[in-house]
């Protein structure tokens, strides 16, 4: 798994059971879904689901009944693009009470060498957590190991635990309880992939990727979680991997900072998601893309936009999503 930083004595700097910190208890980070139990995974989402139920009719600038974070601050950090992301994290701060605070990782002193420790120390004596999308996974976990306040992932090279939050919260919303079921990741063994290959586990549900060569996802994290309760199958053949499946997923062929353009598109080319591959998966199933799309790239329109897709719901879900990961990163869920 992943380099987790530790102290002299070969301990986990942000291990949620052991004081890390200057002030005792270590905070709940929100950085991997494999750090987290499936447990506590699992309340946030219901939670999430419940607090969606609640704002039936509220206008979205209205906050939550109780508004429970009432008083406390978001910080939000961002050295890559996002439009989603953000704002569904600032109406949840809103919504929940609490109030954000968004900067560009530029042009703050960490953009001129000021180091993440002492960025994480200082920002911990203003704020209630971190939010941050980093070009750098070492990163988000070093300010974690130093921040004596929550951290949460919102998408860095390695991984997008949030977005899967969302994701798993939509897929059971229109097709029922995901574990046992299946789902099929086509294209990019990337960050979005790494968090729904550790989904598997925590759900407990089938989850086949079909990705190129040069382009699956590292293999120690599809062990981890086939040895976690997950059932994680890799293969090169779309087809093969769609097959009767309850939910089609679909990336983008670039991520943010990917620079062999030209050749990912050639290599990932024959893993469009279209009407054919659609049509062997089970009839109901559902196509998922955590946005933004490029149509007739990884996806065709027809599909995007057609009657399986159910991207609006899950882009929706973000912010509901976003409500259960702070409550339970602050404590307001066990
Ligand atoms: N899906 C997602 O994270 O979108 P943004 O990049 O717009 O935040
Ligand atoms: N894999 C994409 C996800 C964008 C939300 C990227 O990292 O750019």
């Amino acid at each position: 798994m992943w380099p987790l930083p530790r102290n002299d004595e070969g301990e986990r700097l942000d291990d949620m059971t052991k004081p890390g910190t200057e002030t005792g208890a270590s905070p709940r980070h929100f950085i991997d879904l494999s750090e987290i139990p499936g447990e506590a995974l699992r309340r946030i989402i219901d939670r999430s689901m419940e607090l969606k139920q609640a704002r039936t009719g509220r206008p979205k600038g209205a906050p939550d009944a109780d508004a429970p974070l009432s008083g406390q601050a978001l910080a939000m950090i961002f050295e890559k693009s996002s439009t989603r992301t953000r704002v569904s994290f600032e109406m949840a701060m809103h919504q929940l009470g609490g109030r954000t605070l968004v900067m560009q990782g530029q042009e703050m002193q960490l953009g001129r060498g000021e180091s993440t420790a002492d960025t994480a120390r200082v920002m911990s004596r203003y704020v209630d957590a971190i939010m941050i999308r980093s070009k750098s996974h070492d990163m988000v976990r070093e300010l974690a190991a130093y921040a004596e306040i929550p951290v949460i992932n919102a998408l860095t090279d390695r991984s997008h635990p949030c977005q899967i939050m969302a994701d798993v919260m939509t897929f059971e919303e229109h097709k029922g309880p995901i574990a046992g079921r299946t789902v099929t990741w086509v294209g990019d063994g990337n960050n979005v992939a790494v968090s729904w290959i550790e989904a598997a586990a925590r759900f407990g549900c089938t989850l086949r990727l079909a990705c190129p060569e040069g382009y699956r996802p590292p293999q120690d994290v599809i062990d981890w979680a086939n040895a976690n309760g997950g059932t994680v199958e890799l293969t090169e053949d779309p087809h093969a991997a769609a097959e009767n499946s309850d939910c089609v997923i679909a990336d983008t062929w670039v991520s943010m900072g990917d620079k062999d353009v030209e050749a990912r598109l050639a290599a990932l080319a024959p893993y469009q998601v279209n009407a054919e591959l659609m049509a062997v998966a089970a009839p109901d199933a559902i196509f998922m893309h955590c946005l933004p799309a490029y149509r007739g790239k990884e996806v065709t329109a027809e599909v995007l936009d057609g009657p399986q897709s159910v991207i609006w719901d899950e882009a929706e879900n973000r912010l509901h999503a976003q409500k259960g990961i702070l409550l339970w990163c602050l404590g307001l869920i066990s």
